[in-house]
């Protein structure tokens, strides 16, 4: 593990107390802008029993190069937008479902992590599986110097949940800091009126969340009606340029460089 590890400069996990609040939205979106403004980034797809990363990416079907060198197995990652992909579903048939137990899961993760070629990043996007369980906790020791960002949706109902995953990452023992909240689904844009905004789902559960937890509110990304079905057809917002939420991830992906402390990079020549 520390080997292809010790070539990454930053691991940042995206999770959340919760499913279906947009981690693999925001991890996908947010290593493609990482690879926009020109670092060299990678995403690991960490949700073995519902990997959408390959969905959320367009890159069903991709298939990467196992190589076998005595009892030592590499994986080559599968590349699109610019960014090195590892997902446990490029491995698998879609219907297929994954029955392993916590060990198994975390072993197999393990794998994923540990023989996967990826190279010199500047950053390597975790999409986290929802909740605060074994994998989560395996994961969350293996790679001590991982950073964490929570997605929580607006509703204030919802922080309780993201309450309990900020302090599963301040347990002791996994120490993982955590960068910030990012709001997802915060109101509602319809696309024919983007100076239009409805909030479906209430309002001011992230910042409240960040007040509470002392962390930065880094994003609040709306609700646009077309994400779903981009998703579906393999298509990120970055598909296109014009798309309401490509200058919200971007500058997240900026928000987070600065509170890393990182040098912002400007290359705008980087082909995705
Ligand atoms: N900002 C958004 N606007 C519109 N649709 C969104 C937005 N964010 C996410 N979605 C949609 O909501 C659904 C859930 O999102 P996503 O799969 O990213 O959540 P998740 O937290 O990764 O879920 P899980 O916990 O199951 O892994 C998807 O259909 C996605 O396309
Ligand atoms: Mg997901």
């Amino acid at each position: 593990m520390e080997n292809q590890l010790s070539k990454i400069k930053n691991i940042v996990l995206i999770a959340s107390g919760k499913g279906g609040v947009g981690k693999s939205t925001v991890a996908t979106n947010l290593a493609v802008s990482l690879s926009r403004e020109g670092y060299a980034t990678g995403l690991l797809d960490a949700d073995l029993y519902g990997p959408s990363v390959p969905l959320t990416m367009g890159m069903e079907g991709f298939q990467p190069t196992v190589n076998k060198n005595g009892d030592k197995e590499s994986i080559q990652p599968v590349m699109n937008y610019g960014v090195k992909v590892m997902s446990i579903g490029f491995m698998m048939k879609k219907e297929d479902a994954v029955i392993w137990r916590g060990p198994m899961a975390s072993n197999v993760l393990t794998q994923l992590l540990e023989n996967t070629v990826w190279g010199d990043l500047d950053f390597l996007i975790i999409d986290m599986p929802p909740g605060t369980g074994d994998i989560c906790i395996t994961l969350a020791q293996k790679i001590p110097k991982a950073k964490a960002i929570l997605v929580v949706t607006p509703q204030k109902i919802a922080t309780a949940d993201g309450r309990r995953a900020a302090n599963m990452f301040r347990a002791n023992g996994i120490d993982i800091p955590v960068l910030g909240i990012v709001e997802n689904m915060s109101y509602f844009v319809p696309m024919q009126h983007p100076e239009e905004r409805y909030t479906l789902f209430g309002e001011g559960g992230g910042q409240e969340l960040a007040a509470e937890l002392n962390i930065p509110l880094l994003a609040k990304i709306p609700m646009v009606e077309d994400v779903c079905g981009l998703c579906d057809a393999g298509k990120t917002v970055f598909a296109s340029a014009s798309h309401i939420l490509v200058s919200t991830f971007l500058d997240l992906a900026q928000t987070m460089v600065e509170k890393l402390h990182l040098p912002a990079m400007n290359d705008t020549d980087v082909a995705i």
